[in-house]
Formats: structure tokens, C-alpha cells, sequence
């Protein structure tokens, strides 16, 4: 009767992972191994051990010594893929509150990866990003790679696509042979343009392979790498896909609140916000973000307020009566150099009523000043 050694089980599934070429996880599995043998044969564990931490695979971070070369478009030689280490982003993505909490999830089990495989469950590899332009998806996917030290490889599929389907289905296999072989966050941008296709029904036959490809490829998708895709058309895609990744997000237009706090993270005053974020309906925080840009070089370049180019620029109603704005409008001017008479024009309001409001932020400004010295 055959009998099994101590984690006979576990070197098996090592073996396994290593032959798919899944390092990840056949690191995971041996130190595991490496632990069950420790009591009976601590010599041979500490050996394995050591030869494992000298990979050091799951602590990789980004190395230049990929097994493959970076693939590129065999006629033209042009690289397919965009590669970016370190991924650096100058602001951090505000989310509703339901995607806060399922990139917060995507991140924990990437950062757990040991504990969950331990119980033998297998950690999200696959994240599926759907929704109108400007949304904040590739924004997402980069914040994903940051957060986890890795780079970023970027393939605009909607480009690929492009060409012959046959090459494209070829191009495609090297970006998933090359983003599986080390560590990375893989971006299939224009993730539609694979469904879209279809329409073009003089290639069913070769569309359908490429489908199979990718499922088979998310599939088989390594444990040390991402793969994340992103589509404005998320209804053109084939419910096979959808049903394949382990996390799918739905982006949407923000909503007022969060308008709100984004617009008050460019250090715009808190009424002024809460009027953009009631006038807006439907607009993308990259809209917003180019507005506001805009504006801001028309406070240096023109002289203006940056209230009223908003105004102009998102197209919202005109002022509204809220004293506070009007208030913080006519202090921006008057602080620029515009004489009252200019302010209350611009404002549709008298001069009287100009100088009493500059005078109420006189005395809010004296106020705030005076609790900062009380606070402090
Ligand atoms: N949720 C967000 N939080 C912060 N900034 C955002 C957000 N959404 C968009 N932006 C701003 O808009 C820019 C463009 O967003 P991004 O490229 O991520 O949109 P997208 O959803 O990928 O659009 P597309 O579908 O056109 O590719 C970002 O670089 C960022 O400056
Ligand atoms: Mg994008």
C-alpha cells in the first residue's frame, strides 16, 4: 500500500503551477510545502526555503528582466504595449462609495494574496471597468497598479483592431504570452472593440477564435499579474466575458456630492462647489477637470473669476441669488484689481450692494483670522 510524505499533496499542485508557468502560486504552494516539512526534515526545509526566498517572486517588484521581449506589431515593428514604472499619479481618484469599497477589496485580496491561498482560495486576478467616457476607468486602473508597485501595460485594443483580424489575433496572444510571464497591471483599453466587430460579419470565424483566445486567456490568467479591461460599451459584451472576471465595476457620471468634493479639492470655496455641483448633470469629472483648469488660466491670463468662467464653461444658469456667492464673487474681483462699478455690472447688481458685500468679507475674513489665533 502506497503511502503519501508530509505535503505530497501540495508538492504536487506546486509542480503543477510551475509547469503552467504560474510562479505566483508555485512559490506560494512550496513555502507552504516548505512549512508542513519543517518538523520532520528541518535541514531539507530550510534549503527549499532559502532557494525560494533567493527568487524572492512574490515580493517581486518591477524587474527588466522579463522572460520575453516587449511584443510589437510584426510588420511595422511598433511596440503594442505602453509601459509605465512607476506608475505616478498627482491625484487621488474619488469614487461613490459602493466602487470605493470594491477597489478597497480588489487591493486587500491582492495584498493577502498568501493568506487566501493558504485556505486554498484563489485571489481576484481580473477586474472588468465599464462606463462613460472621462469616469475616472483608466484613472482606476492606474491607481490599482500604483498601489500595488507594478507597472502598468497599456494596450488600446480599439488600435489593434485595426488590421487584419488574423494579425490581430496573433498580436493580442503576445501582449497576454509577454503580460504573463512577470508581475504587471495588463490594461485592454476599448475593450469593445472585440465585441463590436462582430457586427462585421465578414470574419465571424476568425472573431470567434479571438473571443475564445481571450476567455481561455482570462481564464488561465497567472496569479501574478492583473488583468483589467475597460469599455464605454459594457452592452456590447459578450456575457461569457462578463461572467469571467472576478471583479466588475460600473462606472457612472458622479453624482452632486461627489462633484462637490472633487471641485472643493481644487480649492474652490464650499458654496461655489455646491452651485457647480447642482448646475452640472451628466458631466464626467474630466470635463470638470478641464473646466476648472481653464478657468484657472483665465484667472492669470484674463483677469477673470474663476466663478464666472465656470459659469460660462459648464454652461450653468446664471448666478444665482445666493448672497454667498455673489459675496465670494465680488471679493475675487475687487481683489484682482476691478473697480466696484465693473463688479456690480458683472454682477447685475448695484454698487451699493458691492461695497456691502465686500465689507461682510472683510469682516468673515477678520473672523476666521481671529479663531486661527484663538485655535492656535
Ligand atoms: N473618479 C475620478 N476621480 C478623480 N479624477 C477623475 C475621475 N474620473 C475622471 N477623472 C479625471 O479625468 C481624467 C480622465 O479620466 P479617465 O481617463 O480615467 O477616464 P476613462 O473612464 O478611462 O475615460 P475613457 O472611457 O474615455 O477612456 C483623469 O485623469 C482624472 O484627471
Ligand atoms: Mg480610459
Amino acid at each position: 500500500m502506497s503511502t503519501k510524505f508530509t505535503g505530497q499533496d501540495i508538492l504536487l499542485q506546486a509542480i503543477k503551477d510551475g509547469l503552467k508557468g504560474d510562479a505566483h502560486s508555485f512559490e506560494l504552494r512550496i513555502r507552504k510545502f516548505v512549512n508542513k516539512m519543517k518538523a520532520e526534515y528541518p535541514h531539507f526545509a530550510r534549503e527549499v526555503g532559502s532557494l525560494v526566498s533567493d527568487l524572492g517572486l512574490l515580493r517581486s517588484s518591477y524587474s527588466k528582466e522579463h522572460v520575453l521581449p516587449s511584443p510589437v506589431e510584426p510588420d511595422t515593428r511598433q511596440q503594442l504595449l505602453i509601459e509605465k514604472f512607476p506608475v505616478n499619479l498627482n491625484r487621488t481618484p474619488s469614487w461613490p462609495e459602493n466602487t470605493q469599497r470594491k477597489v478597497d477589496r480588489f487591493l486587500r485580496e491582492r495584498h493577502r494574496v498568501e493568506e487566501l491561498l493558504n485556505e486554498q482560495l484563489l485571489p481576484s486576478r481580473s477586474l472588468l471597468m465599464s462606463g462613460p467616457p472621462g469616469t475616472g476607468k483608466t484613472l482606476t486602473a492606474s491607481w490599482v497598479a500604483k498601489e500595488l508597485n507594478l507597472p502598468l501595460l497599456t494596450l488600446d485594443l480599439a488600435n489593434v483592431m485595426s488590421s487584419y483580424l488574423g494579425k490581430t489575433g496573433n498580436n493580442i496572444k503576445s501582449v497576454l504570452n509577454y503580460a504573463s510571464s512577470f508581475p504587471c497591471v495588463l490594461l485592454l483599453d476599448e475593450f469593445d472593440a472585440i465585441a463590436k466587430k462582430r457586427d462585421d460579419e465578414t470574419d465571424v470565424g476568425e472573431l470567434k477564435r479571438l473571443v475564445t483566445v481571450l476567455l481561455q486567456s482570462i481564464d488561465d490568467w497567472p496569479l501574478s499579474s492583473i488583468l483589467v479591461a475597460a469599455t464605454n460599451h459594457g452592452e456590447l459584451l459578450d456575457p461569457a466575458i462578463w461572467r469571467r472576471f472576478d471583479c466588475v465595476i460600473e462606472f457612472d457620471y458622479p453624482d452632486r456630492e461627489q462633484v462637490k468634493e472633487y471641485v472643493m479639492s481644487w480649492e474652490v470655496s464650499e458654496v461655489v462647489a455646491d452651485w457647480i455641483s447642482t448646475g452640472v448633470t451628466n458631466t464626467s469629472l474630466a470635463i470638470i477637470e478641464k473646466r476648472l483648469l481653464e478657468a484657472k488660466k483665465d484667472v492669470i491670463l484674463e483677469g477673470r473669476s474663476i466663478v464666472l468662467s465656470l459659469k460660462d464653461s459648464l454652461c450653468l444658469s446664471g448666478l444665482p441669488n445666493d448672497p454667498d456667492i455673489r459675496r465670494e464673487v465680488a471679493y475675487e474681483l475687487h481683489e484682482k484689481g476691478w473697480a466696484n462699478i465693473k463688479i456690480a455690472d458683472e454682477l447685475g447688481i448695484t454698487r451699493q450692494r458691492v461695497a456691502s458685500l465686500l465689507k461682510e468679507k472683510t469682516e468673515l475674513n477678520r473672523q476666521e483670522l481671529q479663531g486661527k489665533l484663538n485655535y492656535g
